[in-house]
């Protein structure tokens, strides 16, 4: 996606050889129209899959998870971190451990929002290791649901995570590959297009 590309480009911010800063537009500000065509590209990647739910994790997956929903005419559902007082008993859950934060945190989905009749598209923000999305996986798995497949906006592809969910047969689509972060600049896996 050349205009995701260019934004980068533009106001990415290499912060280290394994992570890039993009929270003027994604990540802590974000950028509407931005997301308004990030949700465009992923229902159009994803249309006939018959998706009838989107789910992410909170916070920063939101965004484009939101617009991808309203352009797929589907609910959007997003797991949560932390244990809400409304969220007790009857709630899937799984364990994500964040190799950049290096702590264990849980991720929950009410039950009543996901059944065995649903086509699931995970979207995110980022994939690294993939630990968010093997943990989505888990809990579609327990609610016996079909995972169609993932959505990412920014793939580490010098990372594990998209190779992992690649090698278990689960599409993967993500907007744009950053193959590299070495000195300071970010290169993109150009993709080779049928
Ligand atoms: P993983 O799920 O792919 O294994 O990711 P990892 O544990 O490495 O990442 C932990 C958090 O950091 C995730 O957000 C993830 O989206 C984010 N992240 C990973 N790599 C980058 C990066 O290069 N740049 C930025 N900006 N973020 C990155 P989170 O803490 O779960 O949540 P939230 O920010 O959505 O609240
Ligand atoms: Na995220
Ligand atoms: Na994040």
């Amino acid at each position: 996606m050349e205009s995701l590309k260019k934004k980068i480009q533009v106001e990415g911010i290499v912060l280290s050889s394994e992570v890039l800063k993009v929270d003027s537009f994604l990540n802590h500000q974000m950028d509407p129209s931005l997301m308004k065509q990030i949700g465009e590209e992923f229902a159009k990647r994803f249309r006939g899959e018959n998706v009838t739910k989107i789910v992410t994790v909170e916070s920063s997956g939101i965004g484009p998870a939101l617009m991808t929903a309203y352009e797929m005419n589907v609910p959007l559902i997003f797991a949560r971190k932390r244990k809400s007082l409304t969220l007790k008993n009857d709630v899937y859950t799984a364990k994500v451990f964040s190799f950049t934060k290096q702590e264990e945190t849980e991720i929950s989905i009410s039950q009543k929002f996901i059944s065995e009749h649903d086509r699931i598209l995970m979207i995110d923000d980022f994939l690294a290791n993939g630990q968010a999305a093997l943990g989505l996986i888990e809990i579609i798995r327990q609610a016996r649901a079909h995972l169609v497949g993932v959505g990412i906006v920014i793939e580490k592809a010098f990372q594990a995570g998209g190779e992992q969910l690649r090698r278990r047969g689960i599409r993967v689509e993500s907007l744009v590959r950053v193959q590299s972060l070495k000195d300071g600049k970010v290169t993109f896996l150009e993709e080779v297009t049928a």
